[in-house]
């Protein structure tokens, strides 16, 4: 029988277009060897929004979202949008978008594959067989804090604020979250903050603490974020799973994707409490090669994978998809973010047909 899925696609700004291009085509060929439909529908997010609606993130993407299986996001953002007030910016509608479906728990997983290892600018025993899951809080913390905002004080000084708030509950559930990802993984949690000086970091610390007690199989330490950055460049294996705060989360991230390479590879997870997920790539929307035929589709592409194997519960079709990401690198092919010596270089188009081929062979 034919499993049927309703896919809200935001391809944005900037190189999405380009990679979500390919990901469709390569989730149609998928769909047809393994019994699965997609129904797609795209609609306006960030840059591509603000154009054509005045607003980054219109009503009715945002309910096309809540009304489908999953969404898959391609990028948003680029120079045009940068001076607009912030209330216009690309940025402030991928925020609405978290927070409008309510996706508190971002998953970003570090790999480093066998075949990319001398893409990395860390030494080959440094980051061989790096296997690290970011658990990022992403609808709390200092993005969203009250007060914000540019005020003026009493002196006529200009007073830039945010806030870095976070409840006990909104730890909780991020926490169980990550309890669990770790459960399933190596078993060892590390949370990172910055309880030495931060309030709002110490009540984080007391809850993941005091949480560790429900996963005796869990094994709980602390690293305080400067530690954790260096930690993450000089050894990372000593990571299995990491959990922390939007901002802390937005930083590290980056740093861990890095180890692998490429941040062009790496996939992430959107997650709520229920409701459709947002698979996206970690990167951005790189304006710079946008338009050139010269983007990596690979985190485009492993995100959908990512969203098979939780929003769509199709693991075999996960697999599939992830196999022939691996086969296409096998085979030499390396869009320029990759390229290593005696390597084939394309084009994002050109990935995808090699992608295409991969899974019919
Ligand atoms: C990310 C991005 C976003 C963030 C920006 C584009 C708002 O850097 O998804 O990591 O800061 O969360
Ligand atoms: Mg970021």
């Amino acid at each position: 029988m034919t499993s049927s899925y309703r896919i809200t696609l935001l391809p944005g700004d900037g190189i999405g277009p380009e990679i979500m291009a390919v990901t469709v085509d390569v989730l149609k060929a998928l769909g047809g060897q393994m019994d699965l439909s997609f129904e797609f529908q795209e609609a306006l997010i960030g840059g591509a929004a603000i154009d054509e609606t005045g607003e980054p993130l219109p009503q009715e993407t945002l309910n096309r979202c809540q009304d489908s299986d999953a969404v898959l996001l391609a990028a948003i953002g680029g120079y045009k949008w940068d001076t607009l007030p912030r209330h216009q910016r690309p940025e402030t509608g991928l925020l609405a978008l978290r927070s409008g479906l309510g996706l508190f728990a971002n998953l970003r997983p570090a790999t480093i594959l066998p075949q990319l290892i001398d893409a990395s600018s860390l030494k080959r025993e440094v980051v061989e067989g790096v296997d690290i899951m970011v658990v990022r809080e992403l609808t709390g913390g200092i993005y969203f804090g009250t007060p914000k905002g540019i005020f003026e004080t009493e002196t006529g000084q200009k007073r830039g604020v945010s806030t870095m708030a976070y409840t006990d509950s909104e730890i909780d559930r991020i926490g169980k979250v990550a309890f669990e990802t770790a459960q399933k993984r190596r078993g060892q949690l590390c949370s990172v903050d910055k309880a030495n000086v931060l309030e709002v970091s110490q009540l984080w610390r007391d809850r993941m603490t005091a949480m560790a007690a429900d996963y005796p199989d869990v094994s709980l330490s602390h690293l305080y974020v400067d530690n954790a950055a260096m930690q993450l460049i000089r050894w990372p294996k000593q990571f299995d799973t990491i959990v922390t705060g939007n901002l802390f989360g937005d930083i590290l991230s980056d740093a861990a994707a890095m180890l692998t390479g490429s941040i062009g590879m790496l996939p992430s997870a959107s997650l709520g409490a229920d409701g459709p997920g947002v698979y996206e790539p970690v990167h951005g929307s790189a304006p710079d090669i946008a338009g050139q035929d010269k983007a990596n589709p690979l985190a485009q592409v492993l995100s959908a994978a990512m969203m098979l194997r939780y929003a769509l519960d199709q693991p075999t079709a996960a697999d599939r998809l992830e196999k022939a990401v691996i086969k296409v690198l096998d085979q030499g092919y390396r869009t320029g973010d990759i390229m290593a010596e005696n390597m084939t270089l394309v084009g994002c188009k050109a990935m995808g047909d090699a992608l295409l081929s991969a899974l019919a062979g």
